[in-house]
């Protein structure tokens, strides 16, 4: 099993954006989390496509876009010129998931839906066949660096057999809260993938702490 590592660029020092990128292009880390937010969907604004065009220009390493907007459908086809390898949309987003999950596969990216913290995995029993990835928000989305949610672990298990016999090779992603203290649990709970914004960024090393959080996955 490869477990993947995320870190978000939202915890990036913005004035310094090429220096952090190439610092993740340098470490284990597997993808860049970016996360866009529209002040609607989530009461915080973060960045658009300049960020991101800024972003691929230097990232040597996939695009892992976590769209915190609402209507998403409208910008799927630009998040995708932009260079994103996954999007993921939120459920509570979308009123036509299943139209929103075939654009994103139509634009030649891999399909995430991203569930709040009060949404039941159970709700995605009926399109869990078409989806790449499943990203279990362990935080209310809208901010970096909050407390991790502990309920998490139990939706993990839920997705996790949820997927049994259905869809085996999908992604299982947590986001909001993750660090070296809980990736070893999240990973016995059946997570194999991890975005990391704060307990990266907010290190000394950021490198080393990258490094920690791969080797506590057990690779
Ligand atoms: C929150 C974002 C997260 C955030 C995680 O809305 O989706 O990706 O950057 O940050 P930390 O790791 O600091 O909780
Ligand atoms: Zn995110």
């Amino acid at each position: 099993m490869k477990y993947i590592i995320a870190p978000s660029i939202l915890s990036a020092d913005f004035g310094n954006l090429q220096r952090d990128i190439e610092m993740i292009n340098k470490s284990e880390a597997d993808w860049f989390h970016v996360d866009v937010m529209d002040g609607v969907f989530v009461p915080n604004i973060s960045f658009g496509f300049p960020i991101m065009a800024a972003v691929k220009k230097h990232a040597a390493k996939p695009l892992d876009v976590h769209l915190m907007i609402v209507e998403p459908d409208k910008f799927i086809g630009d998040f995708a010129k932009a260079g994103a390898d996954r999007i993921t949309v939120h459920y509570e987003a979308c009123t036509h998931l299943h139209r929103t999950v075939q654009l994103i596969k139509a634009s030649g990216c891999k399909a995430g839906v991203a569930l709040n913290p009060h949404t039941p995995v159970s709700l995605l029993a009926d399109i869990i066949g078409d989806l790449d990835l499943v990203l279990i928000m362990s935080v209310n989305p809208g901010f970096g660096g909050q407390q991790f949610i502990q309920n998490t672990y139990k939706k993990i298990r839920e997705l996790k057999h949820l997927i049994t016999g259905v869809n085996e090779n999908l992604v299982i992603e947590v986001d909001g809260g993750v660090g070296v203290e809980n990736i070893g649990n999240l990973v016995s709970a059946g997570a194999n993938a991890f975005v990391s914004g704060s307990a990266i960024f907010a290190t000394n090393s950021p490198t080393e702490t990258i490094a920690k959080m791969k080797e506590l996955t057990g690779k």
